[in-house]
């Protein structure tokens, strides 16, 4: 590996082991845990990879500078200090986007001012023209991130957030981030090697992801663009071959992924978010997951059932019971995974769980449980 570079993968709170995992298996050099982010070392192919491949990435950033400030006229001084020419043509666009934690700023949107100003200012002085800025599709996206008088500048090598996997068309009000989809069926180990389903599938996200996971099939395939491509230094032949390295390593589904769910405007909902070849082999239908029970044995299934909002307290509490009574019913044999934000209702479920995440669905604060259905389970209070 040449020349090796820094970068920052964001992720969601939870996830960062197994994105740990996913840039080890990627061959990234010196991986560091940090908070909803892992840092590591690469080359430029590298990095290329970690865009199309990383399934619980959000965004894999380049630091290009570092430097201290405590007020605004120092800040301006560090964005300047950069060699803005080297990165954008007077005919590019760009967008800044920053993330302020300091007593030293207390504005990030003054601090994004302040950073378009030292950068316009520089191309003025030697150029006589400036790029322009364009906050949905620029050629450069530029994150600052200020901790007290710590000042980091980043190139966003993603463009927009990679959880925009270009598959997904339609949604309904509570769909599932893509990225915490997909870091869920990580979590639980399934690659493949038995039936997964999905008996609340709403969109249809969980099974999605699994399908991908279950095919290697590219996190980023059907993504038509990646920030890097904009960078000057863009190198489409690595960036095909890289692509043709990931199309050659896809593998086709041994075992049925099932998606299923009450209401049959979701169904059809999640019909229409399947289209492409990668899913024609989910088996999507409407059901009622209290009465009936799975086709294949020994599966994993996993869920994101209604967290209460639109229900009364006594009947989630019921729902929930519903769930665990129809897991030891029909599902013995299963590996079964329960994300949830109702605390009180995912208790009701009345089985040990046999591990447990804490993880973040927007806002929302989540266990995610994974239950044993083997025969003879035992309830929890037993
Ligand atoms: C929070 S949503 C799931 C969202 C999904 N993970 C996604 O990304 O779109 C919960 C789903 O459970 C479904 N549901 C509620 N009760 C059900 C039942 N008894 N059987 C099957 N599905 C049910 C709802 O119709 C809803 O689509």
């Amino acid at each position: 590996m040449e020349n090796l570079q820094e970068y920052i993968a964001r992720t969601l709170f939870g996830l960062e082991d197994v994105l740990v995992k996913e840039l080890e298996d990627l061959g990234a050099k010196n991986i560091q845990k940090l908070k909803r982010a892992v840092s590591f070392e690469g080359d430029k192919a590298l990095m290329y990879r970690a865009n199309l491949h990383l399934r619980t990435a959000l965004r894999i950033l380049k630091p290009i500078h570092r430097f201290e400030a405590r007020n605004e006229h120092q800040f301006y001084r560090g964005i300047q200090s950069i060699n803005w020419s080297k990165h954008m043509d007077k005919r590019d666009t760009f967008a800044i986007d920053t993330t302020v934690y300091s007593d030293y700023f207390t504005h990030s949107k003054y601090v994004m001012y302040k950073a378009k100003d030292a950068i316009v200012d520089q191309f003025r002085k030697h150029f006589h023209e400036r790029p322009s800025i364009d906050v949905d599709a620029p050629t450069l996206r530029i994150h600052v991130h200020i901790s007290e008088r710590d000042c980091t500048v980043l190139l966003d090598s993603s463009g927009s957030s990679l959880h925009k996997r270009a598959y997904r068309t339609k949604t309904h009000r509570a769909p599932i981030n893509e990225v915490l989809a997909a870091g869920m069926v990580l979590l639980s180990d399934w690659r493949g090697e038995r039936p997964f389903c999905d008996m609340m599938c709403g969109a249809g996200t969980i099974v999605c992801e699994a399908a991908l996971i279950g095919q290697n099939i590219a996190a980023g395939t059907y993504r038509k663009q990646f920030g890097f491509q904009t960078w000057q230094d863009y190198d489409h032949t690595l960036w095909r071959s890289i692509q043709e390295e990931a199309k050659a390593a896809e593998r086709p589904l041994e075992h049925p992924i099932v998606a299923t769910d009450i209401a049959s405007k979701t169904v059809d909902m999640a019909r229409g978010n399947m289209i492409l070849p990668a899913f024609e082999e989910i088996r999507v239908s409407r059901k009622d997951f209290f009465k009936n029970s799975p086709k294949y044995e020994n599966g994993v299934l996993m869920m994101n059932p209604p967290y209460g909002e639109r229900y009364h307290e006594d009947d989630i509490l019921d729902f929930y019971k519903k769930i665990g009574d129809s897991m030891k019913k029909y599902y013995v044999g299963y590996e079964a995974w329960i994300i949830s934000s109702n605390k009180q209702a995912i208790k009701n479920i009345g089985l040990r769980p046999s591990k447990k995440y804490q993880l973040f669905n927007g806002r929302l604060e989540c266990k995610f449980h994974k239950y044993d259905l083997y025969k003879g389970t035992k309830d929890k209070d037993k």
